[in-house]
């Protein structure tokens, strides 16, 4: 088991490497820094971005848009002010990361859609468990599909599994293996990595399609793949609603059991977290930041 897990890795990095792995830009890791350290200094990091007008100009656009509120952010000082440390460096990412992953034409907007609900879902879903911080919980929404845009570059046939990737249907991991040799899970995984997203993350990423079957050792890493997974169906819920194309539970059906025991919740509680995320959601509008 071991061994094929190793292959897999093997043959991803292959894969990463023919790619080129979007690095992190070097503005995000020096806010990184900064923010870890014991005494942030604000001035410092407003400072850093206000030197790269183009990523500042992004920062308060998104931080402008209805994911993150409409708020009439004028400044860097106002968005750092108002979100909050954790979720200004968010934006931060979110920026950097949509930066890197876009160039797949059409695409694009589709798969960032998705990957903004699925983090806006996994933040309000760690917010009623408590299985994880909301922060980190975003960013594991954020990432979790990082690896489709990069596949879809290297791989024009990728096309053809796009949709299944994205909407979260259980023939989508078997279907790349065969068209590519490698899937979104395993390359999100060392994408996750070279970002520097805590290893808790990163292994949800990796295994956030894998069979039920499958338990893994760190319980952080069980707990937040169903905060993922619960997102995950939440979101497909919600995008079959305002498509009008029926919903399909197969996926769901394989992850349902995990997914209840590992956040400790009930069938009524799942009711509740779809009912108040569609809500916030439609209130936020459908759109692209
Ligand atoms: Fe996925
Ligand atoms: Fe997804």
């Amino acid at each position: 088991m071991m061994g094929v897990a190793n292959e897999n890795i093997k043959r991803a990095e292959e894969v990463v490497n023919s790619i080129g792995i979007p690095s992190q830009p070097g503005i995000v890791l020096a806010i990184h820094k900064e923010i870890n350290d014991p005494c942030p200094d604000f001035k410092k990091i407003t400072d850093l971005i206000g030197h790269d007008v183009a990523i500042a100009a992004k920062i308060l656009k998104i931080a402008n848009s209805p994911f993150f509120g409409s708020r009439q952010v004028s400044s860097l000082e106002h968005a750092l002010s108002l979100l909050g440390i954790g979720n200004f460096n968010n934006l931060i990412i979110t920026s950097a990361l949509r930066d890197v992953l876009k160039g797949c034409g059409p695409s694009d907007e589709v798969f960032w859609n998705h990957s903004m609900l699925v983090a806006r879902i996994t933040a309000y879903i760690a917010k009623k468990t408590g299985v994880l911080p909301e922060e980190e919980a975003y960013l594991l929404g954020l990432f979790h599909d990082c690896a489709i845009p990069l596949l879809l570059k290297k791989f024009p046939d990728y096309v053809q599994v796009f949709d299944s990737a994205i909407d979260y249907r259980p023939e989508s991991i078997y279907n790349e293996e065969k068209l590519v040799k490698t899937n979104h899970s395993i390359v999100g995984y060392i994408v996750a990595k070279s970002w520097r997203l805590p290893e808790v993350m990163c292994e949800a990423i990796q295994f956030h399609h894998a069979d039920s079957a499958v338990r893994q050792g760190d319980p952080s890493v069980s707990k937040a793949r169903a905060a993922l997974l619960l997102s995950e169906y939440i979101c497909h819920c919600y995008t079959a609603e305002i498509s009008g194309i029926p919903e399909n539970d197969d996926e769901w059906l394989n992850h349902y059991g995990d997914v209840i025991c590992e956040l400790d919740i009930d069938v009524d509680d799942i009711k509740d977290f779809k009912e108040d995320s569609i809500d916030m959601l439609s209130r936020m509008e459908y759109t692209c930041v």
